[in-house]
Order: C-alpha cells, then sequence, then structure tokens
C-alpha cells in the first residue's frame, strides 16, 4: 500500500487542497516517537484562517483511523503511526512478489531523458577523475530507467580537435608500431609529448599539424584513416575499462559526429543576429549574463568545443525530444555549459532549461602509495587492479576456503571503488584511503556487500520452513525499523533523481544494511521454536537481501552471494 497516497485522500476528505498538494507536503519524520508519515498543516493554516496547531487537533479528531494503530496532533504536525503488522504486511509481500523490479515505478512513463556521462578523450589516459563522471552517470542512468524513463546513455567522446592533427604529425615520425598495438594509450601520450617537446624547438611542426586538422576536418582519406585508427584503439582500452565496472552506453556519438553539424548552427547565430566579431573570432557576447563571450569559431574559421556542443544539444534535441538533457560533467566546466545553454535560451531554444551540467568534485589520495605509470596521473585501471588485489588480500587472511575467490574480490574491490565515488554528496571531494574504502565495517561498499552475504547465508540454512507467516509477529523496535526502511526504496530513488544526487541512494543502502544488522544482531532468526516466527522473520530476511541487491544494482555494484 501506498500510504503516502493513503494519507493524502484522508486529509483530502476533510480539506481544501489538491491530493497532490498534499502527497507533496507528506513527510516522514527523522524520530519514531513523531510517527511513521508526518502532515505540517502550515499551509493549511494560510488558507483556512485559523493556527496550524487548532488544524491539526481537529483533523487528528475528525479523520478515519482505519489502517492505523494511532494518529496524534504534535504541536503544527499531525503524526501517523501506522499499524506495524499491516505495514510489515504491505511491504514485505510487496518486495517479495516484484523481486528484481521493486522499486520500479511510473512516473517517467512517455517522457525521455538523456544521460552523457563518461566522454574520455581518445588518445588520452582515462584516470581516475574519469570514474566520477561515469559511476555517478550509469547510477543516474540506471535510477531514470527504474522510474520508468526512456534513458538514452551517451558518451561523447573526445574524439575531435587540432590535437588530432598534432598525433598525426607525431605519428608520421615518431610512432613505435609494436608499442601501439601493445599500449596504444601509452604510445599515444608518448608522441604526443614528444611533440609538445619538438614544437618547442621548430614552430612549423604547429603549422603541419594545423593543416592536417583541415585535413582531418574536410575528409582526407589519409588523415581520417589514422584518426580511425587511433579512435578505435583508444575505445578498445576504454571499453576494458568500461567492462570490469559493468558500464554500457546507447550512444558513443563523441565530438567528430557533430563535424557536420555545426555549420547549421553558426548559420542559425548568424542569422539570428547573435554573432560578434571580437580578436578576428566569431564570438556570442554573454557581458550582459555577466559571462565572458561564449567562442563559436577562432580566427581561423575553425570549430571548437563549445561550438561541437551546441551542434550536440540541437541535436540531442531533434533526435530525442528529450523531457531533460543530463550532463555528468566536472565542475570545473560549470561556465562552458553556461555559455552553452545561455546561447541556446537566446537563439530562441526554450528547451534550453531542460538542459542540466551535474558537478562533481575531485579525487584526493591521502597516502599516495599507488603505482602510477604517467607520472602524476592515476590511471583507473591501476586503481581498479589495486582494490582487487588488496581484497584478495583480505579474503585470503579471512575466507581463505572461499570458492571463486578471483571473482568475489573483483565484485568485492570494484564496489568499494565505486561506493566511495558515490558516497558523500557529488560537489564534494573525494579523499581516498584504502583502509577505510576496504574495510568490512563502518559506511563502505564491503560492509553493504557483506550485509547481503549475511543474509544470504542465513537463507541458505533455513531449512523446512513450515510454520505460517504472520506479519503481526514483527513488532519489535528492530524489526520494525527495518521493515521501514525497506518501504522507503521508492522515495530515496525519487530524491535522487529530483536532486540528481546518488549519494542519497548510497546512503539509503547503508541504512538498510545497518538496519539489517542490528536486526539480526537483537533476534534469533532460525533458532526458534515458534514456527511461525521463523517464516516471519524469514520473510523478513529475504525482502532485505532483495532491496539490498536492487538498490546495489542501481549504484552499478554487483552482490556476491559469499565473501
Ligand atoms: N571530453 C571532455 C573532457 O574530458 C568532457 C566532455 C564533456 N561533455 C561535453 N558535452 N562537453 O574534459
Amino acid at each position: 500500500m501506498d500510504y503516502k497516497n493513503k494519507i493524502s485522500e484522508l486529509i483530502k476528505a476533510h480539506v481544501d487542497l489538491e491530493i497532490n498538494v498534499i502527497e507533496k507536503l507528506i513527510e516522514i519524520p527523522p524520530k519514531p516517537e513523531m510517527g511513521d508519515y508526518a502532515f505540517p498543516c502550515f499551509q493549511l493554516s494560510k488558507i483556512m484562517r485559523k493556527s496550524p496547531n487548532m488544524i491539526a487537533e481537529t483533523l487528528k479528531e475528525s479523520i478515519d483511523k482505519e489502517g492505523f494503530e494511532r494518529i496524534e496532533s504534535l504541536g503544527p504536525y499531525l503524526n501517523f503511526f501506522v499499524d506495524k503488522g499491516t505495514f510489515a504486511k504491505n511491504t514485505i509481500e510487496k518486495v517479495l512478489k516484484d523481486g528484481d523490479s521493486y522499486g520500479s515505478s511510473n512516473i517517467g512513463e512517455g517522457k525521455r531523458v538523456c544521460v552523457e556521462y563518461s566522454s574520455p578523450n581518445i588518445a588520452k589516459p582515462f584516470h581516475v577523475g574519469h570514474l566520477f563522471t561515469t559511476a555517478i552517470g550509469n547510477s543516474l542512468y540506471k535510477m531514470f530507467k527504474k522510474e520508468g524513463y526512456d534513458v538514452v546513455g551517451i558518451n561523447h567522446l573526445g574524439d575531435w580537435g587540432t590535437q588530432f592533427g598534432k598525433l598525426i604529425s607525431a605519428y608520421s615520425r615518431w610512432v613505435d608500431e609494436e608499442a601501439l598495438e601493445k599500449a596504444p594509450i601509452d604510445e599515444l601520450l608518448r608522441i604526443y609529448v614528444k611533440f609538445h617537446e619538438e614544437a618547442e624547438k621548430d614552430p612549423s611542426l604547429n603549422d603541419e599539424a594545423r593543416l592536417n586538422f583541415k585535413k582531418l576536418e574536410t575528409g582526407d582519406e589519409k588523415a581520417t584513416a589514422l584518426w580511425k585508427r587511433f579512435r578505435d584503439l583508444s575505445l578498445k582500452e576504454f571499453e576494458r575499462v568500461y567492462d570490469i565496472l559493468g558500464v554500457e552506453f546507447d550512444s558513443l556519438a563523441g565530438e567528430a559526429f557533430y563535424n557536420d553539424k555545426m555549420d547549421v548552427v553558426v548559420n542559425e547565430l548568424k542569422d539570428k543576429k547573435l554573432l560578434v566579431e571580437s580578436n578576428g573570432a566569431q564570438v556570442v557576447m554573454l557581458d550582459e549574463y555577466n559571462m565572458p563571450p561564449c567562442i563559436v569559431l577562432k580566427g581561423d574559421g575553425a570549430s571548437i568545443y563549445a561550438t561541437r556542443d551546441l551542434a550536440a544539444a540541437m541535436y540531442r534535441k531533434k533526435t530525442y525530444d528529450f523531457y531533460k538533457s543530463i550532463y555528468v560533467v566536472g565542475t570545473p566546466q560549470a561556465l562552458h555549459f553556461k555559455q552553452v545553454f545561455k546561447v541556446l535560451e537566446l537563439a530562441g531554444h526554450e528547451w534550453s532549461k531542460d538542459c542540466v551540467h551535474v558537478g562533481f568534485g575531485l579525487v584526493k589520495f591521502a597516502d599516495r602509495k599507488l603505482s602510477t605509470r604517467n607520472g602524476s596521473i592515476i590511471l583507473l585501471d591501476d586503481l581498479l587492479k589495486e582494490a582487487i588485489e588488496k581484497t584478495l588480500e583480505v579474503i585470503n587472511e579471512k575466507n581463505p576456503e572461499l570458492e571463486n575467490k578471483e571473482e568475489v574480490a573483483k565484485k568485492i574491490g570494484v564496489g568499494a571503488v565505486i561506493f566511495t565515488y558515490l558516497k558523500n554528496s557529488r560537489e564534494k571531494d573525494i579523499v581516498f584511503d584504502w583502509k577505510e574504502i576496504l574495510s568490512f565495517e563502518g559506511e563502505t561498499g564491503p560492509y553493504v556487500q557483506y550485509s547481503y552475504a549475511r543474509a544470504n547465508s542465513i537463507l541458505s540454512k533455513a531449512e523446512n520452513i513450515c510454520g505460517e507467516v504472520d506479519y503481526k509477529k514483527l513488532s519489535s523496535k528492530e524489526e520494525f525499523e527495518l521493515v521501514k526502511s525497506l518501504a522507503n526504496f521508492n522515495n530515496q530513488i525519487k530524491l535522487a533523481t529530483d536532486k540528481l544526487e546518488p549519494s542519497i541512494l548510497t546512503r539509503y543502502v547503508i541504512e538498510v544494511a545497518k538496519a539489517f544488522n542490528k536486526f539480526y544482531n537483537a533476534h534469533s532468526v532460525l533458532n526458534l521454536e515458534d514456527e511461525s516466527l521463523k517464516a516471519t522473520r524469514i520473510s523478513l530476511v529475504k525482502s532485505s537481501l532483495q532491496v539490498i541487491k536492487n538498490a546495489l544494482e542501481l549504484l552499478g555494484i554487483d552482490v556476491v552471494q559469499k565473501m
């Protein structure tokens, strides 16, 4: 049963407010003494010209109390205490019936959301910063899907720009073919760095590179073939990382994809008299909005990053007719997106208000003991490898007999890293500390995964359950708190998608795991005389297991059956 809905209807019978307005006002109180749901009467007070306390008092008397243990008024609040047995029955039966799809809704039915995430640069290493956008975007993608939206996951690859002219020049001079095949990104990075060193001494290299990019832009066959090779080789490496992470995309349309779609944008801006010349470049002035001008064409007529983003936004609107278009990109690019969205607005595209930049912080390390191959850049590959190795060490110590140790270590290690990225609100920087991240205690990925495995082990020992389930028996504080947290899943998904903040779900799954452990530490499940109580508690364990699994799934983290 949807209690918020039920309560809204009960209140609706006595007041003059729309049902969905009432529903939005209903809160989940922070303390159990304040009930399971609360309705604040402030808004009614304005309409009814009575004090909120008085309204709460009157409503308490007149509302139908069926299905509730009691209804109380506390100051301006009306507090609802649900009937625990009914609540447990409704919740657990729904979780068990829905299974893997528990938490799904149709909030987003008929609406399409574009989520752009990851978007690494071709021929550049995939470093620890890229996991931030990848993990947040992947999780938002899954959450929107869960809410019934039609979601398009886009990897806006950085596969275009003058750097490709430089790479072509560097390739023709210094490439080591064997190294390129073996470790493509390392080799491409090496020759790219070399290009910059050499161009310091011989600036004519820059002219050649510019020419090479021009060739690429105009579809020269040789240049295009090389570009394609760099792209394919890099993608192959990226895909290995995506595989480990279990991340997928619906579209790999990167910057190059818009090469032939920019003229339209430039012409449109020209027609609308938005383009002006500034130091030889074509720009849209934004000083009225306290922003530097948005450069659309450089002095030599070449497009830039922003031009491609303008074209991409228009393309996405035209192709997907989105309800929302989300860009998961680091906070340092906030100004860039503000400029792009403003230019779209000035060009009369009112849908620019549906474009949202989702920023995030930096990744730092408490102990810089991570091995690095490329100077100061920490590769994600290395980070994940280290996480897996360290987890394997822990398993070898704690549970050396475990089957599929490698597989388990991979899921826990990678899960621990993803969990760390999604644990705090995304604008905050992450400080990496192995000890903390991989700990089985505290608010970590392994702690949640361990709770799952623990629940699983209880179930595997539960044989010959013959008692009849009776939800009234789940009356203890720990049981009821756990049931309540299981019932809260949909709410939390909604909050997380509204705020575009996966950490809300990370916090939630920690809460469920904690509530589960509290319950299990306080109450027996298997060692019970009362067969009916045993059967009932087992169904509570089963549903906890299911909710932890579903929530982790939305974060992009796999569960393990044993650990
Ligand atoms: N490739 C860029 C980078 O690594 C990020 C692209 C962000 N997305 C966009 N639509 N501009 O910095």
